[in-house]
């Protein structure tokens, strides 16, 4: 019994993160990379949960600072399948603090090695761009082979 209970925690733990369903589904809108993708990269909508992509999408015009309001029709849509292929994971579905995925508790502790000013770098600007250390971001790989940080 107790060895069973050690093997699948085992499993458990090793199973690798790509398992999350963290890709860019394939039924992705035009409007998503038109609308979504002009100030910083398409996020894949596994990133965040369902309630978080609500957030966002029903807060356009004040986004993070700056106004990123569609029109009706382009705004349901894209609501629809954002929450559609939101995170399903418990990890990666619980709410993220100011819908952040950069806020999210498993973003920070993926990325307890990144040292402080390494975010900073001309290079990085912020965690929110994936794309500048991983460099398959957009299509949803995240694994250690693709990670290249800049250096300065
Ligand atoms: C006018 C520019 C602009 C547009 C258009 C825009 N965003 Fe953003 N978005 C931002 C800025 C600025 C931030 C904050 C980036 C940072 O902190 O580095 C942000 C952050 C985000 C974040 C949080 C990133 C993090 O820190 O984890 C998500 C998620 C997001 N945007 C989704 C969307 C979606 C979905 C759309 C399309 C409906 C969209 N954005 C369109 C400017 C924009
Ligand atoms: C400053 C560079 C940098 C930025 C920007 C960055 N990451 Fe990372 N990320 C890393 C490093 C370094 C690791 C750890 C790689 C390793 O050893 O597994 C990592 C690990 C990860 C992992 C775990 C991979 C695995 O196989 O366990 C995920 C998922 C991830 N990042 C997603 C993101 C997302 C999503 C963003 C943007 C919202 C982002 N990262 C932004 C550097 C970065």
């Amino acid at each position: 019994m107790k060895t069973y209970f050690l093997l699948s925690l085992l499993i458990l733990i090793s199973m690798p993160i790509s398992a999350a369903k963290m890709g860019m589904p394939s039924d992705i809108p035009k409007s998503y990379e038109a609308e979504c993708a002009s100030c910083h990269m398409a996020y894949p909508p596994g990133l965040l949960g369902q309630k978080n992509w609500q957030n966002i999408m029903s807060s356009l015009d004040k986004h993070f600072g700056t106004d990123a309001s569609l029109d009706e029709k382009t705004q349901a849509e894209l609501t629809i399948w954002l929450v559609k292929n939101a995170a399903t994971k418990a990890k990666y579905a619980s709410l993220a603090p100011d819908n952040r995925i950069t806020k999210s508790a498993w973003f920070i502790r993926k990325h307890d090695e990144v040292r402080a000013d390494v975010w900073k770098r001309t290079g990085v600007k912020s965690p929110a761009n994936c794309s500048a250390c991983h460099a398959d971001a957009v299509k949803g790989i995240f694994n250690e082979d693709n990670v290249r940080i800049p250096s300065k």
